[in-house]
């Protein structure tokens, strides 16, 4: 297949490039690079540096592609940050992908395979996640994911979009061969920040709120490995059809504390980790790991990494290489 991959220049985007070209696809990375990496993006794609917002670009280049479907990742996604800068998020996130779905529909491209999140349940009733569960987010970052999947819906049946939604729980560590990671200025997520601790180059974690009613104290969530990602969105271009919406929540199913990640990440690396007990991070929900049945049955997806440790040794293993992410390597 033939395939656009916006935000390709990404975290999860690059990973999901490779495999892509691994299948033997053709891709086209289409990356603002405002936080994508040039080193990230594998040598088999072509790169166009441009932002979503450059409609005219976005258009040109869909004309002339012949795409048969498009992996959307391009989005901004600090949940914190969002509460803050609502306008930004409903922007660069809602309004960039009403006119991406635009230039697909003018250009008669109907298959998207589309990042969505957890964040899109809110807090839940309970854990494991369904699919069926009511999406009530509690950040604007959460809301604009749930804004585009119901615009992705009603193309379905407007103009015979055919739309996959996959539902992130926390995409984590990076590739095998650890040539492909995570690199994000400022780094804001767990793992990356725990391992920088680890490197020496910070003092410690701070662990954002002690008392959440979960079994330790401290957030519970599902770390997936960013792998594990790349293979579900290959099964989901692979097999999606027109006129058809499916979601799909993509975890392991399997909760995993602040705490018992810090623990995971000493034992890998052999540092003390020290962590220092700081007040809730607006947006956080308590507890959110997946119920993945879904996703494995119907597209037979099966993660290869389950084990934590496993997980945090893959990131351990790019950042030891890559002290400084892509850059200065
Ligand atoms: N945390 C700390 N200290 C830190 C960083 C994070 O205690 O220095 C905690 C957070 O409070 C949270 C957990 O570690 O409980 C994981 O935080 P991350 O920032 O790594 O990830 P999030 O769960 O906030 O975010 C992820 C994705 C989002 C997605 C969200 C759903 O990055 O895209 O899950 O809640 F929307």
């Amino acid at each position: 297949m033939n395939i656009f991959v916006t935000g390709g220049a990404g975290y999860v985007g690059s990973h999901c490039v490779r495999g892509l070209c691994d299948a033997g696809h053709a891709v086209v990375v289409f990356d603002n690079m405002v936080s994508g990496h040039r080193e990230a993006v594998d040598q088999r794609a072509k790169l166009i540096a441009g932002d979503l917002g450059d409609v005219d670009l976005v258009d040109k280049t869909l004309a002339q592609g012949g795409f048969d479907g498009v992996m959307h990742f391009a989005a901004a996604l600090d949940v914190n940050e969002s509460i803050s800068k609502p306008l930004h998020y409903y922007r660069n996130n809602v309004v960039n992908t009403v006119s991406l779905l635009e230039r697909m529909c003018a250009h008669d491209i109907r298959s998207i395979v589309f990042s969505s999140s957890c964040a899109t349940y809110g807090t839940p009733p309970s854990v494991p996640i369904t699919e069926d569960m009511p999406q009530d987010p509690i950040s604007p970052y959460g809301r604009t994911k749930l804004a585009i999947e119901w615009v992705l819906r009603d193309s379905t049946v407007a103009w015979g979009l055919g739309a996959t939604a996959l539902r992130y729980f926390n995409a984590a560590g990076a590739a095998a061969d650890a040539s492909l990671g995570e690199d994000h200025d400022p780094e804001i997520h767990l793992i990356p920040r725990v391992l920088q601790v680890a490197l020496g180059q910070s003092e410690g974690i701070k662990i954002f709120g002690l008392d959440y009613p979960t079994p330790d104290g401290t957030c519970v969530r599902d770390y997936v490995h960013v792998e594990d990602l790349a293979s579900v969105h290959c099964a989901a271009i692979e097999t999606q059809a027109e006129s058809q919406f499916r979601c799909y929540n993509v975890g392991t199913g399997v909760g995993v504390s602040v705490k018992e990640l810090a623990a995971a990440a000493r034992e890998v690396t052999g540092h003390d980790i020290p962590a220092s007990p700081a007040p809730r991070r607006e947006g956080d929900p308590p507890e959110l790991y997946a119920d993945p049945t879904k996703v494995m049955t119907e597209l037979g997806w099966q993660p290869k990494y389950a084990d934590i440790r496993k997980t945090v040794e893959t990131a351990w293993n790019w950042h030891r290489a890559h002290p400084n992410g892509f850059t200065a390597a």
